[in-house]
């Protein structure tokens, strides 16, 4: 059976003593999650090793929010996979929009970095989602039938078992502008068959999918009810430890 996961993405938010406050606060209230929800925050690179120093031997799991795509050498800026196991990483976050659009990410770089990361030993987070032009267009599930084959025709039902995706409407990040339980539900069923027709009903069966844009505790519960919607990727609220706990607590 898959797991209920809710991951925060802080993205390029907190400073590092901000950070460590905020993982404590985490641990601190992740009491009241039933044990069988995962907990996972996703920090800056700067916060992972103090962050890991508060959160090791908890139940909260450690991610990054990028890795680099070449194993090590000389990419002056980057941060390999490596560095991140070494500071306690058990995930890192791939493909999110704001990589895709503001960073070049494209599919085959994104193929090197998840098979970079599950050789190191990290779970991966696999972002898909469409943007506001191409949901208008209704061409969202064109799009994230695309993002999904693209990448995960590389991998294997074996690899599976370390990806997690997440669907992340582009316009409903950051925005307040959620996307209903309807809405995300179609989707995550529809990506659900595409990872049935790729590597059978098992696997499909078997991989989380989060939601994430604009999730918070007063639409969370809608929105986990839902059969395929396997809990969230956070933003703005896993930056307060009462809000990223009561979006847990919605299952
Ligand atoms: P918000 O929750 O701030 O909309 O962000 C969602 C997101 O992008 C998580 O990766």
């Amino acid at each position: 059976m898959r797991k209920n996961i809710v991951a925060g993405n802080w993205k390029m938010n907190t400073t590092v003593p901000e950070g460590v406050e905020l993982a404590k606060a985490v641990v601190a209230a992740s009491a009241q999650v039933p044990a069988e929800v995962e907990l996972v925050i996703g920090t800056p690179f700067t916060h992972l090793y103090p962050v890991n120093e508060v959160v090791k031997g908890t139940r909260v799991a450690l991610s990054a929010e990028n890795c680099a795509d070449h194993a090590k050498g000389a990419y002056t800026g980057e941060i390999s996979v490596d560095m991140l196991t070494s500071v306690g990483c058990q995930y890192t976050i791939l493909g999110h929009s704001e990589r895709r659009q503001y960073y070049g990410e494209t599919d085959e770089k994104l193929v090197e970095k998840i098979k970079l990361a599950l050789a190191a030993g990290l779970k991966v987070i696999f972002c898909i989602g469409e943007n506001l032009e191409e949901r208008e267009a209704e061409k969202h599930f064109a799009v994230c039938e695309a993002q999904t084959v693209n990448v995960l025709k590389n991998f294997t039902a074996e690899d599976m078992k370390n990806i997690v995706i997440a669907y992340e409407p582009v316009w409903a990040i950051g925005t307040g502008k959620t996307a209903t339980a309807d809405q995300a539900e179609e989707i995550h069923a529809f990506v659900r068959k595409v990872l049935a027709d790729m590597f059978g009903a098992q696997v499909a069966d078997d991989t989380t999918i989060l939601y994430g844009g604009s999730c918070k505790p007063s639409n969370a519960k809608e929105l986990f009810a839902k059969p395929d919607i396997d809990g969230g990727l956070i933003g703005g609220a896993a930056l307060k430890a009462e809000d990223f706990i009561g979006i847990a607590l919605a299952f």
